[in-house]
């Protein structure tokens, strides 16, 4: 019996894509609009110095938005986002999205009011407060976020994938060694700090 390989462009009408999905650029041009107009998410602002703090601004079938919070140390540690793309754009201050390498440091960026961040699903990556005054930054997620996937390093060097469902939030086991972490992140405690912006029980995963 033969192997029969298939090229990418053979394989692309098989996978089962929403319609409305939307790519990582298109994300990263919704979250910057919002970002843009304070009017959209002042009111769920709100700054805890021992957690990242979440609110739902936008839910449907195809995206969903969340504005995150944070203070300085605050990490999420390394993570992937199963099969959703992001978009990242910073309304206050400023965070740190650094991306997993096998070999050296992680590829890092400095991300504020002039910069943003598109991740691919097949990206793992890290965001943290870099310190200073607190930051306030927009994430849109298509398909929306439903699972992700912590990162750690055994003892043995192998590297661990946690599948996390959206009731756990991501933060690192212990402080991070840079440049070149040992530990990455694995799942945490609950979704406690979650702040709804009066909306009902999301659906799905908050923002990470
Ligand atoms: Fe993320």
């Amino acid at each position: 019996m033969s192997t029969v390989i298939r090229t990418a462009e053979e394989l692309e009408g098989d996978y089962p894509v929403a319609s409305g999905t939307r790519s990582p650029a298109e994300l990263l041009a919704l979250a910057r609009e919002i970002a843009a107009d304070p009017a959209r998410w002042e009111h769920a602002v709100r700054h805890d110095p021992h957690t990242r703090t979440y609110a739902l601004l936008h839910e449907d079938d195809d995206v969903t938005v969340w504005l995150l919070c944070w203070s300085p140390g605050h990490d999420t540690g390394f993570h992937d986002h199963d099969v959703s793309s992001a978009g990242v754009a910073v309304a206050r201050g400023a965070i740190v999205d650094e991306r997993l390498t096998l070999h050296g440091a992680p590829i890092a960026r400095r991300l504020d009011g002039e910069t943003g961040a598109t991740i691919e699903p097949t990206e793992i990556h890290r965001m943290r407060h870099p310190g200073g005054e607190p930051a306030v930054s927009v994430h849109a997620y298509s398909p929306p976020l439903v699972r992700t996937g912590a990162y750690e390093i055994a003892a043995d060097g192998r590297l661990l994938r946690h599948a996390q469902p959206g009731e756990d939030a991501l933060v690192p086991p212990r402080r991070l060694r840079d440049p070149a972490p040992s530990v990455v992140g694995r799942p945490a405690g609950r979704r406690a700090d979650v702040a709804r912006a009066g909306r009902p029980e999301p659906r799905h995963t908050r923002g990470t």
